[in-house]
C-alpha cells in the first residue's frame, strides 16, 4: 500500500512541452478526447477505420466485431491478410527497401544493419525452407533463440506461411521448454547452438536436446539450428539441420499465405495462478493492428526516428514492440543481444549515443539497477554520454516508483522527454493504459489514461463500478482487437480466468488492482491481486514455483510468496518443509542453494527464490489452508500482528522468520 499512497500524494505534474505536442500523432488533450469520444460513439466504426488505415488487407473485411460466441470474440473475421507482408513487402513495394529495419548490436559490440529488402529476403528463404520441410498453415513452430536477427526472421518466416509460432524465452529450462513443446503440439523447433550474454557463451541446443528427449514431442520432425557461436553441439542426424544450410539454395521470394484476420499469429506462454502456464493465443490482425497503431500513438514514431525496445523476443513486449509493431510501420529499430551491465553498466547510454536512438523503451527494474551503479560510478552515469537525440522514453512491465521515474526523467531525458508508463499484459497484446507523449500531463508513478477504444474501468468484487479514489479490480468492459482469443487447448480456463462469472461473465479481468485519481481520473496500478509475482517485470506464478520445489525428493511442502524488493520490484521467498528434520546453520545454507538451483533447472534462473526458509511446518488455518498473509509478513520481516491463535505450533513462526 505504501507505493500507492506515495503515488496518490504525488503532486508533481509534467505537462507536455510545446515541442512534444507540435506534430504529435495525437496532439493535445482535445485530440485525445476526440478520438476517445469517436470510439465511445461508434465502437465498431472506430476500430474498422483504424484497421483499414493501418493494415494492408488482401481481402477487405465486411464484419467488424462478432460477439455472438462471447467471450470468444472475433474481429474482422472475413478479412484476409498476411502479417509478414504487412511488416516487410509493403515497405519494399513502397520503395523503402534500402531503409534500415534493424540495427543489431551483438554482445561484443559488433553492429549489423539489416534493411527491409535484406529482411524480406531472409524471411522468404527461411519460409521456403520451412515449407519444403512440410511446415504448413496452422502448424505450430517453437522458437528457442537468443536475441538475434534470426529470432525475428524465424517469427516472420512462420507467419509468412501461416504457421503459428510459440517463442520460449532463452532463459527457460529444458523442462519448461518440454512442457511448452508438448502443450502446443510443435512440429518443428528453431534454436541456436549457444547464446552470448555478458561475454559468456550459454548453451541452448543442449537444453533443447534434453527437452526433446524428455518425451511427448514426437511430432517435432525438424530441429533447425542457428549457428551463433560455433560451439560444439550434439547432432541427431535426420532431425537436426543448420539454418544457414537449409536456406542457402532457397529462393529469396516467397508467396505469403493469406490468412483470416482471426488466424492464430502466435501462442505465448505466461504464468497464471495454477501450476501450469497458460498458452495465450493471439490473432493475426489483432496484434498487427494494435502494435502498429500504438507505435504511432504511444511512441509517436515518425520517419527518421530510431526506436529501441530492450525487451527479449521471448516476452510479449519483444513480440509486439520488436517483431511486429516497429516493422509493421516501417520503422528503424535497434536490437541488442546482450545485457545492460556488460562490458560496463553504461552500455544502454553508450548505445543510445552510438545509434542516435530517439525513442527508448525499457523496464523499471533495469532503471532501478542502473541508478545504483551510476550513482556510484560517474563513468557509467548517463551524464557521461550524449543522449541529446532522445525525445521519448517509455517503461513497461511493472509499476515504476516515483523516485525511479524522476531519475529517468532528469538523468536520461534531461527533463525534456515525456515518459510513457505503459500498462498492458501478455493477454492484451499491446498498450492499454498509457500517457500520450504529445498530449497527457504526466504524473510520476501513474500510467494515466486508457488509449482511445480501450474501455478500462475499476470495479468491486461483484463487477460494480467503484468511485474514483477507491481501489478495486482493473477490468476492460468491451472486447478490443488485440486481446487474447483463447488459452491454447483450454477454452474453459480462458473463460474462468478472464471472464469470471463472479463479475458477470462479460468483463475482462486483468488480475491487477488499481485506483483512479479523484480529480484527474488517472489510473495507478497497485499490483497483482492473484497469486502471481512480478520479478524484474517477469510474471511468475507462486504455484508454479511451489510445484517445482515439491518435485524435489527432499521437500515435503512449500509455500511461495513475494516480498517488495528495491531492484527487482518483487523477490521470491520460499517457505519449505523438508521430509527430514529441519536443517540449521551451514547445512540449511547448503540445502537452500541446492533447492535454488533445482528451481533454476525446473523453471529457469528467473524463478530462483531469493530467500528460502525452513520450518517444521507451515502456518495453516484449522481447515488446513496455508496462511499466506502471515507468510508475506514474515517474508518482509514484519512484526506479526495477525491473530495466530488458530496456529497449532506458533513456534514455527520463529523458525520461518529466519532468512537463509
Ligand atoms: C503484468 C503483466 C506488458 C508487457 C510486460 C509484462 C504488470 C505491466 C505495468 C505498468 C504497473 C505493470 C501488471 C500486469 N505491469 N506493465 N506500466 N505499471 N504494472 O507482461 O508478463 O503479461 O505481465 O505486469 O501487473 O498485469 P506480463
Amino acid at each position: 500500500m505504501s507505493a500507492i499512497e506515495s503515488v496518490l500524494q504525488e503532486k508533481r505534474v509534467f505537462p507536455p512541452s510545446a515541442k512534444a505536442t507540435s506534430g504529435a500523432a495525437i496532439s493535445g488533450m482535445d485530440a485525445y478526447k476526440a478520438l476517445a469520444a469517436e470510439a465511445e460513439r461508434d465502437y465498431e466504426g472506430f476500430w474498422a477505420r483504424v484497421a483499414r488505415e493501418t493494415l494492408t488487407w488482401h481481402k477487405p473485411f465486411t464484419k467488424v466485431l462478432d460477439e455472438s460466441k462471447a467471450p470468444f470474440y472475433t474481429w474482422f473475421e472475413d478479412g484476409e491478410l498476411n502479417a509478414s507482408y504487412n511488416c516487410l513487402d509493403r515497405h519494399v513495394e513502397a520503395g523503402r527497401g534500402n531503409d534500415n529495419a534493424i540495427i543489431f548490436e551483438a554482445d561484443d559490440g559488433t553492429v549489423t544493419n539489416v534493411t527491409y529488402q535484406d529482411l524480406l529476403e531472409r524471411v522468404s528463404r527461411l519460409a521456403n525452407a520451412l515449407r519444403k520441410r512440410g511446415v504448413k498453415k496452422g502448424d505450430r513452430v517453437v522458437i528457442y533463440l537468443p536475441m538475434s536477427v534470426e529470432g525475428v526472421v524465424a517469427m516472420q518466416a512462420c507467419v509468412r506461411i501461416g504457421a503459428t509460432h510459440s517463442v520460449v524465452f532463452g532463459g527457460f529450462s529444458s523442462k519448461s521448454l518440454n512442457e511448452r513443446l508438448v502443450d502446443v503440439g510443435a512440429v518443428a523447433l528453431i534454436t541456436a547452438d549457444e547464446q552470448m550474454r555478458g561475454g559468456k557463451a550459454l548453451p541452448l541446443k543442449s537444453i533443447a536436446d534434453e527437452a526433446l528427449a524428455a518425451g511427448g514431442c514426437e511430432k517435432v520432425k525438424d530441429v533447425i539450428v542457428y549457428r551463433r557461436t560455433g560451439g560444439k553441439v550434439a547432432w541427431t542426424e535426420g532431425r537436426d539441420v543448420w539454418l544457414h544450410e537449409i536456406v542457402e539454395n532457397e529462393s529469396a521470394t516467397c508467396e505469403p499465405e493469406w490468412v483470416s484476420a482471426e488466424h492464430p499469429l502466435f501462442i505465448l506462454y505466461t504464468s497464471g495462478s495454477t501450476g501450469k502456464p497458460k498458452g495465450v493465443q493471439h490473432s493475426t490482425a489483432g496484434i498487427l493492428l494494435w502494435s502498429a497503431q500504438t507505435m504511432k500513438w504511444t511512441f509517436d514514431m515518425k520517419p527518421g526516428d530510431i526506436f529501441w525496445c530492450t525487451a527479449d523476443i521471448g516476452w510479449i513486449t519483444g513480440h509486439s514492440y520488436i517483431a511486429y509493431g516497429p516493422l509493421a510501420i516501417g520503422a528503424t529499430q535497434v536490437m541488442f543481444e546482450g545485457v545492460p551491465t556488460y562490458p560496463h553498466a553504461g552500455r544502454f547510454w553508450e548505445m543510445i549515443d552510438r545509434h542516435k536512438v530517439t525513442i527508448f523503451y525499457t523496464a523499471p527494474t533495469a532503471i532501478r539497477s542502473l541508478i545504483k551503479v551510476s550513482e556510484a560510478d560517474e563513468k557509467v552515469h548517463p551524464k557521461s554520454y550524449d543522449l541529446s537525440t532522445l525525445r521519448i522514453l517509455g517503461t513497461v512491465g511493472e509499476p515504476i516508483n516515483p523516485e525511479a521515474w524522476m531519475w529517468y526523467h532528469e538523468n536520461v531525458g534531461k527533463g525534456q522527454c515525456p515518459i510513457v508508463d505503459t500498462w498492458w499484459q501478455t493477454e492484451t497484446g499491446g498498450h492499454m493504459i498509457t500517457p500520450l507523449p504529445g498530449a497527457t500531463p504526466l504524473v510520476p508513478g501513474s500510467c494515466t489514461l486508457p488509449l482511445p477504444g480501450i474501455m478500462a474501468a475499476i470495479v468491486d468484487e461483484t463487477g460494480q463500478d467503484v468511485p474514483n479514489g477507491q481501489g478495486g479490480i482493473l477490468v476492460v468492459k468491451r472486447p478490443w482487437p488485440s486481446m487474447l482469443r483463447n488459452v491454447w487447448g483450454d477454452p474453459k480456463r480462458y473463460q474462468t480466468s478472464y471472464f469470471p462469472e463472479e463479475l458477470g461473465g462479460k468483463l475482462y479481468l486483468a488480475g491487477d488492482g488499481a485506483v483512479r485519481d479523484k480529480e484527474t481520473g488517472y489510473f495507478t496500478i497497485m499490483g497483482r491481486i492473484d497469486d502471481v509475482l512480478n520479478v524484474s517485470g517477469h510474471r511468475l506464478g507462486t504455484m508454479e514455483i511451489e510445484s517445482a520445489l515439491v518435485a524435489n525428493p527432499m521437500v515435503a511442502e512449500a509455500a511461495v510468496v513475494g516480498r517488495p524488493d528495491d531492484t527487482t520490484g518483487e523477490a521470491v521467498v520460499a517457505f519449505v518443509v523438508l521430509k527430514r528434520t529441519r536443517p540449521e546453520g551451514d547445512e540449511a545454507k547448503q540445502i537452500a542453494t541446492e533447492l535454488r538451483n533445482w528451481v533454476g533447472k525446473e523453471i529457469g534462473p528467473i524463478a530462483k527464490p531469493k530467500d528460502i526458509r525452513f520450518g517444521e511446518n507451515l502456518p495453516k488455518t484449522r481447515s488446513g489452508k496455508i496462511m499466506r498473509r502471515l507468510l508475506r509478513s514474515l517474508a518482509k520481516g514484519e512484526e506479526i500482528t495477525q491473530d495466530v491463535s488458530t496456529l497449532e505450533n506458533p513456534a514455527i513462526l520463529d523458525q520461518l522468520g529466519e532468512a537463509r
